[in-house]
């Protein structure tokens, strides 16, 4: 999910509405006025899943089963803006706990020139290569995206040539990577742009890509911040290219993993959202909730519905995946959940429970994952001393 600014917040929540990243409000039952007994919440931690509703897909082309965002770095407006300066450690411990690659998100259009040719910063590339190297050096792949691109969003007619610009450059610096750097063309489409205007830009920046790594696995992902709905159903994917991978961002449900997150708007105000719902005790909406209808009927279908159509509820996360897992039908291309994760103010049991049921049924799917992400509000990993939060890292690791 990206930042969202003040002055966008209504039209993120329309477009993230009906780009299907949050359930619209469904009709609720009419019940009395007085608040319904919740059923008996259920233990949290290891949930059953139900059987698989599909079948498994072809492996991805590159190593990208289990990997971590390494977030709040080199795509902050300028690196140790937000906290957090990437070391040579950051890399260890990821191999250390398990991961086998690395995800990359770096602002190169805060580091590169509005003019023609678009020249990316020396300092920045030195950076970005730095990374590379570490992540290479530790046997870990790594997926370098461009990240925060929000002009591109806003202005896409205007913003085409540069983002294709910024490609040529990267493609053409890293052309001679081993297969174990991926390339992934831009996070999270949003705002202004259309899906024809984002599969144009697509094809464009792929196929300069393509003049330097013919064979180098390329990921794509859908408009409304990269859902499962529009990897479903909007993404034209570039034909007769064998190296391609479909991602998606999973973050359902919403209000349940961005709970009080500061950069979303008022409505994410609900704290103290277990997962799965409902709760031991009804509880009370945010304010910031209560002014919003779908906030507000989706606490209170949280506190009154039973496990089996709660909307935090594992029922609710199968869907999301389910929609992924038809693209790859579809496509017969590898799909990549290339973000999913939970901020650190829900409670650690929740946290673990949602994260362990997410991963496991992606890889039921065959998806591979990374988390969002080790630094930043979401974060899993403690960079005083070098350790992942045993649990969290169980959740991801562990069966
Ligand atoms: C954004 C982060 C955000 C995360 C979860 C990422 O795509 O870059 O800033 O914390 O999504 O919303």
């Amino acid at each position: 999910m990206g930042i969202v600014l003040q002055a966008s917040v209504g039209a993120f929540v329309v477009l993230f509405v009906l780009a299907g990243c949050v359930t619209p409000p469904a009709p609720v039952a009419a019940t009395s006025p007085s608040t319904p007994a919740p059923s008996a919440p259920v233990a949290a931690e290891t949930i059953t899943p139900p059987a698989p509703s599909t079948s498994p897909q072809p492996p991805l082309g590159a190593a990208l089963k289990r990997g971590v965002n390494l977030g709040d770095a080199l795509d902050a407006p300028s690196e140790g803006d937000w906290g957090v300066v990437l070391q040579p450690s950051d890399f260890v411990a990821a191999k250390r706990a398990g991961f086998d690659h690395v995800r990359l998100p770096a602002r190169f259009s805060a580091h590169a020139a509005a003019a023609p040719p678009f020249s990316i910063d020396a300092a920045f590339f030195a950076r970005v290569d730095w990374a590379i190297d570490e992540a290479l050096s530790q046997g870990l792949a790594i997926v370098v995206d461009v990240h925060h691109y929000a002009d591109l969003m806003d202005q896409p007619e205007q913003q085409h040539a540069r983002f294709v610009g910024l490609w040529s450059q990267i493609a053409e610096r890293e052309r001679s990577r081993p297969r174990g750097v991926v390339f992934e063309l831009c996070n999270e489409p949003n705002g202004k742009i259309t899906a024809d205007e984002w599969n144009a830009i697509m094809a464009d920046a792929l196929a300069v890509v393509r003049t330097t790594n013919p064979t180098r696995a390329v990921v794509l992902e859908g408009l409304g911040w990269a859902s499962a709905k529009a990897l479903r159903d909007s993404l034209r994917v570039p034909a007769g290219d064998p190296n391609l991978v479909g991602s998606f961002h999973m973050y359902q449900p919403i209000l349940f993993t961005h709970q009080g997150a500061s950069f979303m708007p008022e409505e994410f105000d609900t704290r103290g959202i277990v997962f799965p719902g409902p709760p031991a005790q009804p509880l009370e909406a945010g304010p910031g909730a209560r002014r919003h209808a779908w906030a507000a009927d989706w606490v209170k279908r949280y506190n009154e519905e039973p496990a089996a159509t709660n909307p935090s509820s594992p029922a609710r996360v199968i869907d999301e995946l389910d929609v992924a897992h038809s693209f790859a039908e579809r496509t017969r291309l590898p799909v990549y959940m290339g973000e999913f994760g939970v901020i650190e103010n829900a409670d650690p049991k929740s946290r673990a429970a949602w994260t362990r049921l997410v991963r496991t049924e992606a890889e039921r799917r065959g998806f591979g994952w990374a988390y969002w992400d080790d630094g930043g509000a979401f974060k899993i990993y403690d960079r005083k001393s070098g350790e992942y939060d045993p649990r969290m890292r169980a959740a991801l690791m562990e069966p």
